[in-house]
């Protein structure tokens, strides 16, 4: 009997080495003021986990539940008295590379506003609240770090797609420009000279650039924002991006870009991603009794297709006209518009679960990310009219792997657009394509919204977990780069060689002379 204990006790030590400690229940902020829904929606799930596991979870955002109410989860409803802001993407579609960075930071302004709502200053105003752990989205909004400051707590950083050049500096994550791209100028990592130039461009801007003409605006709007006691002893705004504890992306290498990374900077990409739920009877009735298929089709949150040009929606519609396949679309079209047979519409549609239905064939989308992942989660062929931000590089990726196919905005006509669909529902290799993805995405060892819990009860349980940290971060960019080792080392050689020189000529000189 006693003789299995030494064969036992390597299994029980290995037992608590892999099983983490309880952690204590903790009171966490999640701090999201900015009005973007694509971006809270990706973490939503996870501040509602916390909640369910325990923690007690106050959430400011534009995005209160709405009609349910969590135990443990709090809102702090910050929604734009004015509404949702209104984003005219027929102004962003063909922006110039470069401009892609500066516009970037003209999202500051939405955020400004939000910060003068009652409810957050209230919120900021009150000494009442104690938090253990903050989260904050720090994506053009870097400022709102300082919200861990306030309340003396480790901060997670949450970023809405694969870290940016500038979100790696503060982290000192290298991001090569050869093959790690931008998020928004519509690259793959497999790049041409051209594409390659481009992003160093844009890389050096977020680098060099942003120091001089982004970063003192950040500052001016936190010294005007966030005032609170203490906040004179604040540290710099560098100083505070450089010691976030985690951070966590909505990204995922295998629907994205494989690319070094820190134990700090975890990807959690598909954390909205759940079993299909069931179908409201008409939805289940429509899909069930199309003979030849449904194709679903939605742009997403931002994008709404009566603000397309005429000629635009005619080319959807008529091209649509002339499918045997039924098509759901995510839109609510003005009375004037005549609706082809074969199309239902909805303001709101349980995409996920639509999506998860075998008879849908095709979805028909802008490329925003979370909509990438649903097609792939649910194995589904996809054809992309991208508008901006990462959408053009998402659609650019799916093309590379091959489960569907883009069609940029001025490309699209009722024909392209009517050979694009004919052609992914009828050739069986984009459907493979999205199976072998979907297989891919799946095959993870821990579900993306338990690796996210788990690095976050880390960071409380090991008191902000400095040592996530690269080493580098004490060091300037000189040093960084070892442009100073490489300055000695030249200056080294140079003295050497012209030491040898100086005599060679002597010894030569002496040889003549003799
Ligand atoms: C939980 O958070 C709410 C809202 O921030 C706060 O009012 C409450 O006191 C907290 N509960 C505990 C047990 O800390
Ligand atoms: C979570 O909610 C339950 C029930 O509402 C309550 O008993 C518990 O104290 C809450 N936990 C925290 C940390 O606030
Ligand atoms: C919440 O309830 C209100 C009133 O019952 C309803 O008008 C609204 O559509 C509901 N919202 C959601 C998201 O279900
Ligand atoms: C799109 O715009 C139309 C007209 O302005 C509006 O009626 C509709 O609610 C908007 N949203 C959707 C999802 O179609
Ligand atoms: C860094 O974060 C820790 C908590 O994780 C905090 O104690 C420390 O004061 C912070 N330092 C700076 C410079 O912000």
């Amino acid at each position: 009997m006693f003789a299995a204990v030494p064969r036992l006790l390597p299994l029980l030590l290995l037992q608590t080495f892999l099983s983490p400690p309880a952690t204590l229940a903790a009171n966490i902020l999640a701090f999201m003021p900015m009005p973007l829904k694509s971006h809270f929606g990706g973490f939503q799930p996870m501040f509602e986990e916390l909640a369910r596991r325990g923690h007690n979870v106050t959430v400011v955002s534009s995005f209160p539940l709405a009609n349910r109410s969590v135990p443990n989860y709090t809102d702090v409803d910050v929604t734009p008295v004015q509404g949702l802001p209104d984003i005219d993407v027929m102004q962003l579609i063909n922006i110039n590379f470069l401009m892609t960075v500066t516009n970037r930071w003209f999202f500051a302004n939405l955020l400004s506003a939000q910060m003068e709502h009652a409810n957050l200053i209230d919120f900021l105003r009150s000494e009442d609240n104690s938090f253990d752990l903050v989260i904050v989205e720090s994506f053009l909004q870097e400022y709102t770090v300082a919200i861990g400051h306030k309340y003396n707590a480790p901060v997670v950083n949450l970023s809405p797609g694969m870290v940016w050049v500038s979100i790696s500096r503060w982290l000192h994550l290298p991001s090569t420009f050869s093959y790690v791209p931008d998020c928004c100028i519509g690259m793959t990592d497999d790049m041409s000279f051209t594409d390659r130039l481009k992003n160093t461009i844009v890389g050096f801007v977020q680098m060099f650039v942003e120091d001089y003409l982004y970063i003192p605006m950040m500052k001016a709007k936190m010294s005007k924002h966030f005032t609170y006691v203490g906040s004179e002893s604040r540290p710099t705004l560098e100083q505070m991006l450089n010691n976030v504890s985690l951070t966590l992306m909505n990204a995922y290498h295998a629907v994205g870009v494989c690319r070094p990374y820190l134990q700090g900077v975890v990807e959690v990409g598909g954390m909205h991603l759940k079993e299909p739920k069931p179908l409201p009877k008409d939805l289940q009735d429509y899909i069930d009794s199309a003979s030849n298929g449904v194709i679903y089709f939605s742009f997403g949150s931002i994008v709404n297709l009566s603000n397309l040009p005429k000629e635009k929606l005619s080319s959807f519609l008529n091209a649509i006209s002339r499918l045997k396949q039924k098509v759901i679309i995510k839109w609510v079209p003005d009375k004037s518009i005549k609706l082809p047979q074969n199309v239902k519409v909805g303001s709101w549609l349980p995409q996920n679960d639509i999506l998860a239905h075998p008879n849908v064939k095709l979805f028909i989308t802008h490329g925003g990310l979370h909509s990438i992942e649903e097609a792939v989660y649910n194995e589904k062929p996809v054809i992309g009219i991208p508008f901006f931000a990462d959408q053009i590089s998402n659609m650019r990726r799916v093309e590379k792997i091959g489960y569907g196919k883009l069609i940029t905005f001025d490309q699209l006509t009722e024909e392209s657009f009517g050979n694009a669909v004919e052609e992914v529902i009828s050739n069986p290799a984009f459907k493979d394509k999205a199976m072998i993805q979907s297989q891919v995405f799946r095959d993870q060892p821990m579900k993306p919204l338990d690796r996210a819990i788990y690095w976050i009860e880390y960071v409380i349980r090991n008191g902000g977990a400095q040592y996530l940290k690269a080493g580098s971060i004490g060091l300037n960019t000189a040093q960084y780069f070892l442009f100073d080792v490489t300055l000695f080392l030249l200056l080294s050689i140079a003295i050497f060689a012209w030491l040898g020189y100086c005599g060679i000529v002597k010894v030569s000189s002496k040889f003549k002379a003799d």
